[in-house]
């Protein structure tokens, strides 16, 4: 599925499928440590124990592309909150520019928050994010990536020890305009063909 996101050849309805395909194997392993509590259920005939989620789970997709992203987490958690956050990177100093927030405050500190970014290319995206929700009150934070360079989590889990980072594939660098390599190109533009 990676190989196939990666490819040139793919085009965006197959990469948007492909990537929210991957967000929910990537959700399943990031959300495999929720605390749970136990339930009961009627079955058609008798009851049934089972497990729901104890606390409530909030999805950060960072626009564009964790949309993409946000679709698959998701189709795994459907009654999870989805928060946004607008950034887009300067193409010459490669700092993130917010031109959208909602977010949520420090109400219910028990949620799980999933920050959702198919890139963590020089990690200043995912850094302002994280850090942004950590001081509105978010502390179960999960980073959650599909192709990242090495700088990227180094920046990330450096800046923000406590933070778990779910990727899918470490990539092997930066190129001089910060794009991940051998990476996909623009995440943003391949999901809503605006290239
Ligand atoms: C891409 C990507 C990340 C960011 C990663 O978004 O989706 O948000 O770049 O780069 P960084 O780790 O160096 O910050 P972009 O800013 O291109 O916006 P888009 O999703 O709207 O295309
Ligand atoms: N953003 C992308 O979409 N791709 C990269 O390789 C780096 C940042």
């Amino acid at each position: 599925m990676l190989s196939s996101l990666r490819s040139k050849a793919t085009a965006p309805p197959e990469f948007r499928r492909l990537v929210r395909s991957l967000a929910r194997m990537i959700a399943q392993d990031a959300t495999a440590d929720l605390p749970t509590r136990d339930v009961e259920v009627e079955t058609p005939l008798g009851k049934a124990p089972g497990k729901v989620i104890a606390h409530p789970v909030r999805i950060i997709p960072i626009l564009r592309a964790g949309l993409g992203m946000a679709e698959g987490v998701l189709d795994l958690i459907p009654d999870a909150e989805v928060w946004h956050l607008g950034l887009r990177r300067d193409e010459e100093t490669l700092l993130p520019e917010e031109y959208y927030r909602k977010l949520p405050d420090g109400r219910g500190p028990d949620a799980t928050v999933l920050v959702v970014d198919p890139m963590l290319a020089t990690g200043g995206s995912a850094v302002h994010a994280c850090k942004l929700l950590k001081r509105a009150g978010s502390h179960r934070l999960k980073f959650l990536t599909l192709i990242a360079a090495p700088e990227g989590i180094a920046r990330l889990s450096g800046a923000m020890p406590d933070l778990t980072i779910h990727v899918g594939v470490i990539d092997e660098r930066l190129n001089e305009r910060g794009y991940i390599v051998p990476g996909l190109g623009d995440a943003g533009d391949r999901l809503y063909a605006t290239s």
